[in-house]
């Protein structure tokens, strides 16, 4: 702990401070959700000197082609995309529809399970959100108070990548071994003199699994576009159909 405060403290001393949080933040607060990969921390990264410009970075309403050529331009591979694509297992939107801040992307948000790449998969049926309207950037959600992003459902539907997305589905050493690769070449990308702090990282706990459907759901929900491997078998939550909580404080 005392190396982390050290850590701290040199970067907000440091011109470097916003960048070199930024990806500590990222490495930690991963770490907080149950069954993360440990990520490396490289210290040092220099302050970004100008904003990406216009459609370097993907939006939810780019077509597949689009996304996976900017993923492309920075040397990453349709697999490494859908790797990095884990990520949505802890995230949440605020922007889409700001009047719902802290929609998660799938049912166990503080979890970092392969529950996203199931749901995703799961036809929609409603907006969150009060009303049911939908908002540029998302497509029906199967479940009330989840978010389907639009760009993660095109992705889990196109045939160059529907398959990395299904295997990712109860395979949590894969998902997590996928991602933690794929992160440690974006933790380096365009950079060539950090120094690997990755020690003041905490060890994530397990995650215990399986997954399972949520409650109601079953494979008859599933929209499958890669037929050349079989579906994985997973049993379903018991009860009534779930309402996701908006996560706290955004
Ligand atoms: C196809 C590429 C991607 C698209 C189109 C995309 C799109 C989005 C959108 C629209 C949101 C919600 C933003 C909001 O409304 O506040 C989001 C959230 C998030 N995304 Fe992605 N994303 C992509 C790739 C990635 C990657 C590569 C990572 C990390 C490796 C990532 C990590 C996150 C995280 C952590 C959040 C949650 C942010 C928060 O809770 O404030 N995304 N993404």
């Amino acid at each position: 702990m005392t190396e982390l405060k050290i850590l701290l403290r040199d970067s907000f001393r440091s011109s470097k401070k916003q960048a070199c949080l930024l990806e500590i933040s990222a490495a930690i607060g991963t770490a907080n959700c149950a069954g993360a990969p440990r990520l490396k921390y490289m210290f040092g990264r220099p302050p970004p000197v100008i904003a990406a410009k216009d459609l370097t970075v993907p939006l939810p309403t780019d077509s597949v082609t689009s996304i996976l050529a900017r993923f492309a331009d920075a040397g990453f591979s349709p697999q490494e995309a859908v790797a990095l694509l884990s990520s949505h297992t802890i995230a949440a939107a605020d922007k889409i529809d700001t009047r719902i801040p802290g929609t998660p992307f799938d049912t166990t948000v503080d979890v970092f399970d392969s529950q996203v790449f199931l749901e995703v998969l799961l036809k929609g049926t409603m907006f969150p959100g009060q009303g049911n309207i939908s908002h540029t950037g998302e497509v029906l959600s199967p479940i009330a108070g989840e978010m389907r992003l639009q760009s993660d459902f095109a992705v889990s539907q196109d045939p160059r990548t529907a398959c990395f997305w299904q295997d990712m589905i109860n395979n949590q050493n894969s998902m997590t071994s996928q991602f933690k690769a794929a992160m440690a070449k974006l933790q380096v990308l365009g950079q060539k003199n950090l120094v690997d702090c990755s020690d003041v990282v905490p060890v994530p706990k397990p995650f215990a699994g399986p997954i399972k459907y949520p409650a109601t759901f079953s494979q008859k929900d599933v929209q499958q576009a890669c037929k050349q491997h079989p579906f994985p078998k997973l049993a379903t939550v018991s009860g009534p159909a779930p309402t996701v909580a908006p996560v706290p404080g955004s």
